[in-house]
């Protein structure tokens, strides 16, 4: 960008810091090609792969995913477990590439409600990210919005109990209590699949995110995909309750 842009051509050709998805409509896929609904969650991780690294390769500094909702678990034990297995096989992989490829990973979620295993990814991954810098990838895992505020609440009330903070409780020292503590509220959030829903995805953090729904299913979600959504992320007018 040169000195002469305009504000104007700026503002167009802004990439949203924060990106938020919901990996949905992985079962409607594998359906469509008569293949079992497992079938569709592989499609989708490697799906996840590669925009992870586009959104990367385009400046996103932070990408958040829904991949398996504090709800999820009212499905099929089979299934389940097939996507728990999925997750441990992408987690272990993800970590040993991470700092080739420029990029560190957190998982959010109710942690202790996951395996053995997967907690202790969970454990690497964030000591791997205490020292990488660049592109932060955020898996949600046994996540839900409600969840996490009461989780967070929960934890404020011991620390207030224990002489630990003082003074007013406000938003942004609340907000320290999340599993998004110390990272920008997501600018865009999209939601693929068809659904017009929020899932009980980041309830707190989406106050004021641009939303973003497609028909397209998850794992046939592309760049081309992504760059439409966030051309029209650039065409909102974001007022924050404010005029302009
Ligand atoms: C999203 O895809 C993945 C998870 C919720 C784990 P779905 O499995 O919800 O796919 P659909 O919505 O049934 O097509
Ligand atoms: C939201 O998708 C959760 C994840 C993508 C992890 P669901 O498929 O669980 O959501 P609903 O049931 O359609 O609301
Ligand atoms: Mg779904």
């Amino acid at each position: 960008m040169t000195r002469n842009d305009t504000a104007g051509e700026r503002e167009q050709s802004r990439v949203p810091r924060h990106i938020a998805i919901i990996l949905d409509g992985n079962g409607r896929w594998a359906k469509k090609r008569g293949l079992p609904r497992t079938a569709g969650h592989a499609a989708g991780a490697e799906t996840f792969r590669k925009i992870a690294l586009y959104c990367r390769d385009i400046g996103v500094d932070y990408l958040t995913v829904y991949a398996f909702s504090t709800e999820n678990w009212k499905r099929p034990t089979e299934e389940v477990k097939t996507i728990m297995r999925l997750l441990d096989k992408y987690l272990h992989e993800a970590i040993e590439t991470m700092e080739r490829d420029g990029m560190k990973m957190r998982i959010f979620g109710d942690v202790s409600g996951l395996s053995p295993q997967l907690q202790a990814l969970a454990h690497t991954a964030d000591e791997i990210a205490d020292h990488v810098d660049g592109f932060q990838a955020n898996i949600c895992l046994n996540y839900g919005g409600r969840d996490e505020i009461v989780h967070a609440a929960r934890r404020y009330a011991e620390d207030l109990a224990a002489g630990k903070v003082s003074g007013e409780l406000t938003e942004e020292s609340f907000s320290r209590y999340l599993y998004s503590a110390g990272i920008p509220d997501p600018d865009l959030m999209i939601r693929p699949g068809g659904e017009q829903r929020l899932s009980n995805f980041l309830l707190w953090q989406c106050a004021y995110a641009e939303f973003y729904f497609t028909d397209v299913l998850w794992p046939d979600f592309t760049t081309e995909e992504l760059d439409k959504a966030i051309a029209v992320f650039r065409s909102r007018d974001r007022r924050y309750g404010g005029v302009k």
